[in-house]
């Protein structure tokens, strides 16, 4: 096991372990992904003694640049050290109350340390000490490493009773690293779900995030969904679960289909906001969910109603209320409207509206509309892929052409309102929106010439004094480029 062992630190502890005759080891996850052949930075090192006089050893031996930061209440001492995070603690015993995750803590063996710990694969320990680079395995970690299992050190009632995070812990590892979790550990999850109550939303989320940043994030949300915790920290999604029939006309199941284009976007990205959309995408359709006897199932304005919902959802999951939120919010109103052009016959005047409210965020909204294709009939994905490559054309051509994507109109609110001599007020909006709709619609070409005459011939009908405007300007900063508009 000394492959892992390389890094100078390594033989700096080893040496100050042999010379004050101490036990010391490396432990945790660091061990856990050597055995992976994962990369980690970060070391975890636990000594049966003080940890924090260890590190203070440790950084007199690796130079006077090295900074040691010590948290005393924790006991623990922390250095950085050529690119490594390395963390120093005692080894010890811990107990908790029901009403909190902050242990009362005592000195105590490895072995108490390790029974401690979370699962088994977390719970491996390699000797820094006399015999360098051996295992110390009293829970089995390497087995169930090896058949990819994931199973608590000691009665999993108490590990997640003591700190409910665990629980989340182990459904994220079971995604991220495509293992099982242990049937008994399974249902003692099942039991103390409750418990994930005394558990901060930051630190929650911090695991939806990692499990949304796994391969197959499907495997994780199933898991959170079957152990009745998903309800509890995210009933929204569990909303979207079953189906109904009505005159043998069955929807499909929202759930698995959101699940199903996480997955297949996952495949594509690896944007967690990208990914963020590709689970919010249909959050809306059971409350906008109707039966009609001729069209069946519909769930009209779900994607109006699912981007409204996004800033609660944000709030509630402790998520930023930043461009992240707006952007995730922008591709859920936003994710039909590929589709639904693939659906008619594609014009350019459709195709640069698209463009326009898509604005940069155009491929992420092509991407997402892909992997919402899941239908089980291979028939209507070839014909959905197909107009839809089309819709991929168009885009291209009019991109190149009229370079929509970051539209600016050729006269602005400010100049309106100088050219009439108006106040801010509602004309200046309609105006505005008449130049921005008559561009977008082929009807007028994109410069300042004909959005002024345009301008012109738009106010007089609203009833606007344009004797005072100037029968035509030189425009003050050219228009943009677009030679020929096809409406
Ligand atoms: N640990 C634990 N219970 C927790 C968190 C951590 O028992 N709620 C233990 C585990 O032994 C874990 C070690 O502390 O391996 C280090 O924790 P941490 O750095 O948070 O996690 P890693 O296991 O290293 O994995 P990751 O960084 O992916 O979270």
């Amino acid at each position: 096991m000394q492959n892992c062992l390389k890094h100078p630190v390594f033989k700096i502890i080893s040496e100050i372990a042999l010379q004050e005759d101490l036990e010391v080891y490396v432990i945790g996850g660091f061990v856990r992904d050597a055995l992976l052949k994962r990369k980690s930075k970060d070391i975890d090192i636990v000594v049966v003694g003080n940890g924090i006089d260890l590190a203070n050893k440790v950084a007199v031996k690796t130079g006077k640049d090295t900074l040691v930061t010590v948290f005393k209440n924790f006991g623990t001492a922390m250095l950085k050290y050529k690119d490594y995070e390395i963390e120093f603690v005692g080894a010890r015993k811990e107990s908790y109350r029901r009403d909190s995750r902050k242990p009362i803590v005592e000195n105590g063996s490895l072995k108490d340390d390790q029974e401690r710990r979370d699962f088994t694969i977390n719970a491996l320990a390699i000797s820094l000490g006399k015999e360098f680079g051996s295992i110390v395995d009293p829970f089995g970690g390497t087995a169930d490493l090896k058949s990819k299992i994931l199973r608590t050190p000691m009665d999993p009632d108490k590990t997640f009773s003591d700190d409910p995070l665990r629980m989340m812990r182990g459904i994220r590892f079971a995604t991220q690293l495509g293992f099982e979790i242990d049937e008994n550990t399974f249902e003692s999850i099942c039991r103390n779900k409750d418990r994930i109550g005394i558990i901060s939303k930051e630190r929650i989320i911090d695991e939806i995030n990692k499990i949304l940043l796994s391969p197959t994030p499907s495997v994780g949300f199933k898991l959170l969904d079957q152990s009745g915790l998903l309800e509890l920290i995210f009933p929204e999604l569990v909303k979207l679960k079953g189906t109904e029939t009505i005159n043998n006309k069955s929807h499909k199941d929202n759930f698995l289909h959101s699940l199903k284009v996480l997955d297949n976007i996952c495949e594509k990205t690896d944007s967690l906001w990208l990914r963020w959309a590709a689970l919010l995408h249909d959050i809306a359709k059971p409350q906008t969910k109707k039966y009609f006897p001729q069209q069946g199932w519909t769930f009209h304005g779900h994607e109006f109603l699912g981007a409204k919902m996004v800033p609660d959802i944000f709030r509630a999951l402790k998520l930023p209320q930043n461009d992240k939120m707006k952007y995730v919010q922008k591709l859920v109103l936003l994710h039909l409207r590929p589709i639904v052009l693939s659906q008619e016959v594609v014009t350019d005047s459709a195709v640069r509206r698209l463009l326009f409210d898509a604005g940069d965020d155009i491929d992420d909204l092509m991407m997402l509309c892909d992997a919402d294709i899941t239908s089980g009939n291979p028939e209507k994905v070839r014909r959905f892929s197909q107009n839809f490559e089309l819709v991929r054309q168009k885009l291209k051509e009019l991109e190149e052409k009229d370079a929509i994507r970051n539209f600016q109109p050729p006269i602005s609110g400010d100049e309106i309102m100088r050219i009439f001599s108006l106040s801010p007020g509602r004309e200046i909006g309609i105006l505005k929106t008449t130049l921005k709709d008559a561009i977008l619609d082929g009807i007028i070409e994109n410069n300042y010439d004909q959005a002024y005459a345009l301008l012109l011939k738009k106010a007089e009908e609203m009833g606007l004094n344009i004797e005072s405007a100037p029968k035509s300007l030189l425009p003050p900063r050219s228009g943009l480029n677009i030679t020929q508009i096809n409406p």
